[in-house]
């Protein structure tokens, strides 16, 4: 653990004391409101020094430490991408701080575009694994024998099963598959759409898959979730936009929070 994440773990701590904390849920683009739903201690990102600053609008920059459905959970309302700074491991310090919180589990949500027809807008997809597609990887540079991490099984087995069985009894729909992690923050061309499906991807967005890797490196059980807002470039007349990925996000969003909390409730 590096000084600086010691010494964000003591400010936090400070605020919102020392009991540890379970579960680190990370939110994506137009789901950051979540954050508000929990009944604790917020503190902004730029009170944070090293965490992610200017983010990307319709994130809500701050943490949240506190209970949601009876656990403590630490949620980061907004995230850094890669594209913002350039550098890969842009998250390794929020999650390194969870870490020192005593999180042994991480959720992460993003938004995504589908790459299947079964799979719309509004509709929920639970990765199974993905396809890091950019080619960058948040562990270069890490020196340490630990980067040599296995992702066999890095998208959580047991995680999932009890996501995919919180989702059913909220009478849900849950769909499951391979997100690809496509650098941007340029949208896909439809070539590119059409290269990453015959690789075997469902989804595309433009996170997540760096926070897998560092999860696993920091050996948090991990499971992500995406929201998908639109059909992957070339696979619909509807424009793909920002505005748009903000404006349909909400529409998965009440169900994401439905499956969160009931899945918190059951595994304490
Ligand atoms: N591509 C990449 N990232 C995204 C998309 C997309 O189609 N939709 C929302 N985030």
């Amino acid at each position: 653990m590096s000084k600086n994440a010691d010494d964000l773990i003591a400010k936090i701590q400070e605020q919102a004391g020392e009991a540890p904390v379970a579960l680190g849920l990370i939110l994506g683009s137009g789901l950051g409101h979540l954050a508000d739903q929990v009944d604790g201690v917020a503190i902004e990102y730029s009170d944070l020094p090293g965490f992610p600053h200017a983010g990307v609008s319709g994130h809500n920059p701050k943490l949240v430490i506190g209970d949601l459905e009876g656990v403590r959970v630490a949620v980061f309302g907004g995230r850094a991408h890669y594209y913002e700074s350039g550098r890969g491991d842009a998250m390794r310090l929020p999650l390194e701080v969870l870490k020192g919180l005593g999180a042994d589990r991480l959720i992460v949500t993003n938004a995504a575009g589908s790459l299947r027809d079964d799979i719309q807008p509004g509709d929920l997809m639970l990765l199974s694994d993905h396809i890091n597609f950019s080619g960058l990887n948040p562990l270069i540079g890490e020196p340490t024998d630990a980067r040599f991490v296995p992702m066999t099984s890095a998208h959580d087995p047991d995680m999932r099963r009890a996501l995919k069985n919180a989702a059913k009894a909220e009478g849900l729909s849950l769909a499951e598959g391979v997100y690809a992690w496509y650098s941007g923050p340029s949208f896909e061309t439809p070539a590119e759409i059409r290269a990453i499906r015959i690789l075997g991807a469902d989804a595309v967005g433009m996170s997540t898959v760096p926070e897998v890797i560092l999860a696993r490196f920091l050996n948090l059980r991990v499971a992500a979730i995406s929201t998908v807002t639109n059909m992957a470039a070339g696979m619909s007349n509807e424009n793909i936009s920002h505005e748009h990925t903000k404006a349909m996000a909400p529409l998965g969003a009440a169900k994401l929070e439905r499956i969160l909390r009931r899945y918190l409730r059951e595994n304490q």
